[in-house]
């Protein structure tokens, strides 16, 4: 059954597209590979037989192994005259690749003797109706694939793709659709899967999957005079949008937002499909990418003649205290077959720019500049993050065509050698690097869970965020735009060069992708004040390949056509790269995890602006503590002590390549030019469970536990295919759930040094180990801490105080960040902390054994919802005794349900081994914490409860209210 959904009322330009789809998850196999027209003896995972006819070239049908003969089989299109077969086809070392043709009573064979070539078959004016093409030069070490097969009319043309294809992949069973609202993520509604590999997350986001909906169109649409275009945020990965069952458009990389232009497909009056055919493919990514339409799809209606898509451009060249010129320029566009003569406006609140006429020919586009002047201007900046609002409108004969809002900010952002300014004042970056996902509603954007996000990393100092390893969600730049988040947009994590073992990376996109892919994130997100740099890419290959300067430099210049004004960086991790060139091509060095080399940099490049890209990579699962303590980097979930598959949360543990966040202030604070730093992560992710993104990491896990024990997880293990459980980070200084770490506060002691703060670790029940030593640590902004347990000092730490250990390739020493009590031994009662700093009183802290758990405590973040289907309420909950004391070691399971106008979207106990489905109502709390994500249903109304019931404790309810959307919220 198909839904049919009426377009909205056009009261701006652009609406939402996100309500009234349906969708389908087709598994990993090709959704049409059962169909007749293509037909392959086997094919490399991910490079199935209808790849060699889907009418892209960069897609190819694989053989399977290397065994000679195999072979693919095709009919052709069946309506069409066809004269002539062209076959695309790669091969690589080898010179003995034979292709046979069978047709009937003819056979042909063709000889491919070079690289990379494409063969003509004249097929002649008689039909046929099958062509198998055999690939004999597949021998061991050696491999061959068809990467398009064109048939030809007898022109010599390619009949059109959609006259050959779409039959084939639209004939799919339409049974098993579903109703979704987008943004939609299809593998997070899944458990995770013992078997999928934990580098991504043990998530089902390979694969296939169909999205349509249908809509109706006025009567009088009129394909002359009115455009109808489709632009899509992002979809993960491989769209192919097929409009009335024909091919309208197609991306490939994930990230990128792209338009498809879909009138030529209406039909007025009558129903219209929309189907969008997604593709995941398998070693395609190092973390969880999230499967389908992920981020949200806008319809545009326009004139022939019409701003284009991100065609507004500003600027703001000259800054003083008096006066901001603004630079603007427009890009229009002419799709009609008339001239037209048009005028441009700008209007910045009571400014005017000076109108602009001119004509467009025909399929003609025009960039305009204008200017106007901002007198006192306010600036944007991290703790006022100002923006205005540029109105531009485009006129015919005084009608308004076509009108857009652009949001910027005045602001001057420099880097220079000695570090990174704004609007003339030296701002230390203190950043995180974020993934795109969004904990327990995977890659599916919501607007409010990155608000949410952003609030809590602000709520520790951070003021910067490098988007890793992709561009964000529009939305994303507009909220650090409205919280004065700086940000470092990133375009890419590979490029020409496969890296590691990810066979069906983008480098398989790159060469006919690239240009379009910066085009396409560059006009969308130079207008942003938030941004202070573009990184072109992280940890590529091309840092050490001989071709790297030359594909860096090329990259580098490919941004600098549609912006200026910001620096260009690369995330670097080989140290050389600093040296051989690469670095060369950066604006501002990013080094990746080298903090004893910030030293030598900044002696041996005196004039060259640079930072830590990426830092630290400490992990630690929240309150989580392995005894005895180590300052080594494993020391926290390596040998004696280890606890399965989870990490000591005293913030020292790395893997070989990181280090803990003490190493990283100390090479900041030895050499004070560098800019600051993008931490990895703020948040935990999906995906990249190190360190045990290795399965054999159990081995060195267990070594400690008894006979019993060991013996129960290895049997759990087993049952696991010998993988380790692991499936989110363990990297966050905020879990998964975006509860903080411990870490979250030594972070905020540095860079939030005004706030008077003082934090205790670990918890302090620790029944059965009283009278053992249990190291306490202090995380605060004070210069000197003195502990007591029950009553009884502990002794006095002054910053800088005794004790060095290593890390990272430094020394550091074990007060200077931090304040630590090695020896005190365990009795329950009550840890406090008195803080002074500069010798007066500043902050204390208490840590107590708990009672027996007593209630549940939950508090919502809101608890007014918007009714438009995309606000949140985030509940977070603790397990507490009678007093209100978290009780950090309860782990109980806990049911959900939920009356009104509102659905439970989402839970995370921010557990990286936990492997129940994020949406399924049962749980179990983690360490006493647990969080519930609530969101509005479209047009709902009313009020809302939430019953939670945990095990053998009182339920309780939570009381929401959803209040009905405005018209404008709805298309928004
Ligand atoms: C870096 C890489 C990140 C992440 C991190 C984990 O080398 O750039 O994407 O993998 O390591 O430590």
């Amino acid at each position: 059954m198909l839904l049919l959904s009426v377009l909205p009322a056009w009261g701006g330009a652009r609406v939402s597209f996100d309500s009234g789809w349906e969708f389908k998850y087709y598994g990993k196999g090709e959704p049409a590979s059962d169909d007749e027209r293509v037909k392959a003896d086997g094919c490399e995972p991910g490079h199935e037989a209808v790849k060699a006819v889907d009418g892209d070239k960069s897609t190819r049908w694989c053989a399977k192994d290397g065994k000679p003969g195999h072979n693919i089989t095709l009919a052709p299109p069946a309506r069409a005259k066809v004269a002539g077969v062209r076959i695309l086809w790669e091969n690589d070392r080898t010179k003995q690749v034979k292709i046979e043709l069978d047709y009937g009573a003819k056979k042909k064979e063709i000889e491919l003797t070079t690289k990379g070539a494409e063969s003509t078959v004249d097929t002649g004016s008689k039909s046929f109706k099958t062509i198998k093409i055999t690939v004999n030069g597949t021998g061991k070490g050696n491999w061959a694939s068809i990467r398009e097969v064109e048939f030809l009319n007898a022109a010599g043309k390619v009949i059109p793709q959609e006259a050959c294809y779409p039959e084939t992949l639209l004939k799919f069973d339409d049974k098993g659709f579903k109703k979704v609202q987008l943004p939609h993520d299809w593998a997070i509604e899944s458990p995770f899967l013992p078997e999928e590999p934990n580098e991504t997350g043990k998530l089902p986001w390979v694969g296939y999957g169909w999205y349509r909906r249908v809509f109706s169109l006025p009567a009088d649409f009129d394909a002359e005079n009115e455009r109808y275009y489709l632009d899509f945020d992002g979809v993960m990965s491989n769209p192919q949008v097929f409009v009335n069952g024909r091919k309208a458009g197609e991306w490939a990389y994930g990230y990128s937002p792209f338009r498809v232009d879909i009138t030529p497909y209406l039909r007025g009056g009558k129903k219209n499909v929309v189907a969008v055919l997604v593709q995941n493919r398998p070693q395609s990514t190092r973390w969880y990418p999230g499967a389908g339409i992920y981020r949200h799809v806008w319809m545009e209606k326009t004139s022939p003649a019409h701003i284009e898509q991100w065609g507004v451009h500003v600027t703001t060249p000259e800054i003083t205290d008096e006066r901001a010129r603004i630079c603007i320029q427009t890009t229009l566009c002419n799709t009609g077959k008339r001239e037209v003569k048009l005028e441009l406006r700008q209007q910045l609140g009571a400014a005017e720019a000076k109108p602009v006429s001119l004509t467009l020919q025909p399929g003609a586009t025009d960039t305009v500049t204008q200017e106007i002047t901002l007198r006192n201007p306010k600036r944007w900046s991290c703790e006022t993050p100002h923006l205005y609002s540029l109105k531009t409108s485009l006129l015919q004969g005084g009608t308004v065509l076509d009108t857009k809002e652009t949001s910027f900010g005045v602001r001057l952002a420099e880097w220079k050698a000695d570090g990174f300014y704004l609007n003339g004042k030296r701002v230390q970056i203190k950043g995180v690097c974020e993934h795109h996902d969004l904990g327990p509603l995977g890659a599916a954007f919501h607007a409010r869970a990155y608000e949410r996000k952003i609030e809590i990393l602000k709520g520790m100092g951070c003021n910067a965020i490098r988007m890793t390893h992709n561009p964000p969600a529009a939305e994303v730049l507009d909220l650090c735009d409205k919280h004065g988040m700086l940000v470092v947009n990133e375009l890419f994590d590979i490029w020409k060069h496969r890296k590691y073992d990810k066979v069906n990376g983008y480098h398989i996109w790159w060469q006919d992708w690239w240009r379009r892919d910066v085009r396409n994130i560059m006009l969308r997100d130079r207008n942003h004040p938030c941004i202070i740099a573009w990184s072109g890419g992280n940890e590529v290959p091309e840092i050490t390949h001989k071709d790297g300067v030359k594909i860096s430099t090329e990259l580098r210049d490919e941004i600098r056509r549609y912006d200026t004004t910001r620096p260009y960086t690369v995330g670097t991790n080989a140290a050389n790269g600093a040296h051989n060139g690469f670095g060369d091509t950066q604006d501002a060095f990013g080094y990746n995890y080298k903090p004893s080399h910030y030293a030598g940099f900044a002696k041996k490049y005196p004039a060259k602006p640079f930072y830590g890209s990426e830092t630290a990579s400490c992990v630690g699962t929240r309150d989580t503590y392995v005894f005895p303590l180590r300052w080594g980097v494993d020391g926290g979930y390596k040998g004696a002590g280890a606890v399965p598959f989870q990490v000591s949360a005293y913030g020292l543990s790395a893997p070989g390549w990181g280090y803990c966040p003490d190493a990283e202030f100390a090479a900041q604070d030895a050499t004070p030019r560098v800019a600051g730093e993008f931490v990895w992560t703020g948040f935990d992710y999906l995906g990249e469970p190190t360190p045990y993104n290795q399965d054999a990491s159990i081995e060195n896990n267990i070594k400690h536990l008894s006979e019993k024990e060991r013996k129960a997880l290895m049997r759990e293990y087993r049952k696991m295919g010998d993988k380790a459980p692991s499936r989110s980070s363990y990297f966050g200084i905020i879990d998964l759930a975006g509860f903080p770490k411990d870490t979250y506060y030594l972070y905020m002691s540095r860079w939030a040094p005004h706030v008077a703060q003082a934090h205790l670790l670990p918890h302090w029940n620790w029944k059965g180990r009283e009278g053992q030593v249990t190291p306490v640590m202090c995380f605060t902004s004070g210069d000197e801490a003195e502990l007591f347990l029950n009553g009884k000092s502990q002794g006095v730490r002054r910053r800088g105080d005794g004790g060095h250990f290593s890390q990272g390739g430094m020394k550091i020493g074990k007060n200077a960040y931090r304040f630590v009590w090695e020896e005190v031994k365990y009795a329950p009662g009550e840890l406090r902390v008195e803080v002074r700093k500069n010798g007066k009183k500043w902050a204390r802290a208490t840590r107590v054994t708990t009672g027996a758990p007593a209630m549940v405590v939950a508090s919502a973040d809101h608890v007014e919802l918007v009714g438009d289907g995309r606000d949140l309420s985030f509940i977070e909950l603790s397990v507490t005794d009678a007093e209100g004391h978290v009780v950090p070691t309860d782990c109980r399971a806990v049911s959900f349900s939920i009356d009104g106008p509102a659905e439970l979207v989402g839970f995370c106990n921010g557990n990286p081994v936990d492997h129940t489905c994020m949406q399924n109502p049962k749980q179990e709390f983690f360490n006493g914490r647990l969080l519930a994500v609530v969101r509005s249903k479209r047009k709902g109304e009313g009020k809302v409860n939430v019953t939670i019931r945990p095990k053998s404790l009182p339920d309780v309810v939570v009381e929401l209210e959803v209040k009905p959307a405005t018209e404008e919220q709805l298309k928004r």
